[in-house]
């Protein structure tokens, strides 16, 4: 694949899919997704692998603000917090590497003129993983400080990693619908059989 992203559709400058991308969008929208023949069980399951990461990311979300608007203490913070954020990233992680290594590849070859949609998802992830790391980092301080009882600290620790982490969900379900708005027309067109997928 080429790195040949233009400035403005970069995920973290973008609103949407570039109009570039919509043709099949404009023809097949969201609202006629729902129980569309050509949708079979590969488009289910990846469907609810992007479910099963919003659900992660919102508890993730809720006990990381639950704990910055001191609606509940250290003890509690530490026995929900590091299992979610772990999960959510490992999730995350194999979810991604299986789009990159297996999905977007058998895509990229039979898209078409959509090609640069499989960039530009590509360089998401990229830009997503980015942040993983910064959240990442802030998250083992914050939970150092936390084992550490350095109060003086958490207070500013806590709110910079939760905008960190608001970013990392923001830009994780941003990209999500991009990328269902690329792929499910595409397979609604073409049928999945013609990608071999799930084989
Ligand atoms: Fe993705
Ligand atoms: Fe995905």
């Amino acid at each position: 694949m080429s790195n040949n992203i233009k400035n403005n559709d970069y995920l973290n400058e973008r609103s949407g899919l570039p109009k570039s991308l919509q043709d099949l969008l404009d023809k097949y929208p969201r609202e006629v997704w729902d129980g569309n023949i050509n949708l079979g069980n590969w488009s289910q399951f990846w469907l609810g692998r992007h479910e099963l990461l919003r659900e992660l990311g919102n508890s993730l979300k809720y006990v990381v603000h639950q704990y910055r608007d001191g609606m509940i203490a250290d003890k509690k913070f530490m026995e929900l917090f590091p299992e979610r954020f772990n999960l959510t990233l490992s999730q995350l992680h194999s979810h991604h590497s299986v789009e990159d290594n297996h999905i977007f590849p058998i895509l990229y070859n039979k898209s078409g003129a959509f090609r640069y949609g499989f960039d530009l998802l590509e360089s998401d992830h990229e830009i997503i993983h980015n942040t993983m790391d910064n959240s990442l980092a802030l998250a083992q301080k914050l939970v150092n400080e936390i084992e550490n009882k350095k109060h003086d600290k958490l207070k500013y620790t806590i709110e910079s990693f939760s905008k960190e982490n608001d970013f990392l969900i923001k830009l994780l379900y941003n990209h999500m619908i991009d990328e269902e708005d690329l792929i499910i027309p595409l397979v609604i067109d073409r049928g999945e059989s013609i990608f071999g997928l799930g084989h």
